[in-house]
């Protein structure tokens, strides 16, 4: 019986994806402005690093988004009567399981869909969440959701979340592209759970992602063993500083690589050389911060109407349920 509920679906590995990563890099570091995909922090390092990070008292949205699921999934499950939760970047899923343990309780978890781009997370979390619910059949899908929406399994009453704010990761451009391509893969009786970072003293913002036991720093110097790793790069981590800032005409916290010597980089596999001077920076994520009448608008082109809007208690952090009109 166990065993036989698990599949798991990679898209990473055949479709050239160090080919794609390569091309990514040189792109990105080729520009007046360099910078390097947030997708290219969570190899298994990184996504450990990531876990540590939402446990940092510095980092309030984990524990916000946690506080408002932990109260409002039996609702947020009622409305949207789902059989099956499709998670895109769910990680280590530890916050879905109030909305799994929801589903349960109302006889209506067939199915959990992970999608993230770590093998590692998606085989883990399929091994523990099959174990603690014994007739849950678990696809997991290891890839890209900006590229592999379309290879999602077909489904119906589908509840898809997205959550941690991982969505103000992507820049505006490509978050339109993505939420239109969420649109397209909801049926009329799907819905979305959205988590966004709302708006809040900068203070607040600035030291979420500057925390002082430095485990931010290292995760974002993480992703220069990473390139070394997949791209033969000579990245030596200890010549970079970690920065983050807030930067108020985007509302988002971006999150930088700094030079702190001249250097010369050379990636392989990227055909790339790479002249740095100290003070340099590449930028390597930026985490936009919301409002609930921006994220109505955005939903709103997108051809998505929102249904609901939760917050936590102090009003930090939200989460959107949405459906596609
Ligand atoms: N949902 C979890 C994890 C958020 S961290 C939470 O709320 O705590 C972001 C997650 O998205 C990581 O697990 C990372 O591996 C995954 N991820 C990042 N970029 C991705 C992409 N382009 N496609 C698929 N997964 C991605
Ligand atoms: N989605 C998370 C966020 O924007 C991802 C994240 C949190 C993150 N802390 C980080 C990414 C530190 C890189 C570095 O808050």
């Amino acid at each position: 019986m166990s065993g036989a509920t698990i599949r798991i679906d990679s898209h990473m590995e055949a479709s050239g994806s160090l080919g794609s990563m390569a091309d990514d890099v040189r792109a990105g570091l080729s520009g007046a402005l360099m910078e390097l995909s947030p997708k290219y922090f969570y190899d298994d390092r990184g996504s450990e690093l990531f876990e540590q990070i939402t446990s940092l008292p510095e980092y309030y949205p984990t524990r916000c988004e946690r506080e408002i699921l932990n109260r409002r999934a039996p609702e947020i499950v009622e409305l949207c009567d789902p059989l099956e939760l499709v998670e895109l970047g769910s990680g280590v899923a530890s916050k879905t399981r109030a909305l799994l343990y929801a589903m349960a309780g109302a006889d209506k978890l067939r199915r959990y869909v992970p999608v993230d781009v770590s093998e590692a997370v998606v085989t883990r979390c399929a091994e523990e969440l099959t174990e603690a619910y014994p007739g849950l059949e678990v696809h997991g899908v290891v890839g890209d959701f900006l590229q592999h929406l379309d290879r999602l399994p077909d489904g119906e009453r589908r509840m898809v979340a997205f959550l941690g704010s991982t969505i103000g990761n992507l820049h505006p451009a490509d978050r339109t592209v993505f939420l239109a391509a969420v649109r397209d893969l909801l049926g009329p009786g799907d819905r979305l759970v959205l988590g966004l970072d709302l708006v809040k003293d900068v203070r607040v913002l600035e030291a979420a992602y500057n925390d002082s036991a430095g485990v931010t720093a290292e995760f974002n110097l993480n992703m220069l063993h990473a390139i070394n790793a997949a791209l033969g790069a000579d990245f030596e981590p200890a010549a970079f500083e970690h920065v983050a800032f807030f930067e108020p005409e985007h509302s988002w916290v971006e999150m930088r690589l700094r030079a702190s010597e001249d250097q010369r980089i050379t990636i392989p596999g990227a055909a790339l050389e790479l002249d740095l001077e100290a003070g340099d920076e590449i930028r390597t994520e930026i985490s936009t911060k919301f409002t609930r009448e921006g994220i109505t608008a955005e939903l709103a082109d997108a051809g998505m109407a929102m249904r609901s809007f939760f917050t936590d208690e102090r009003g930090w952090f939200g989460l959107a349920v949405a459906a596609r009109v």
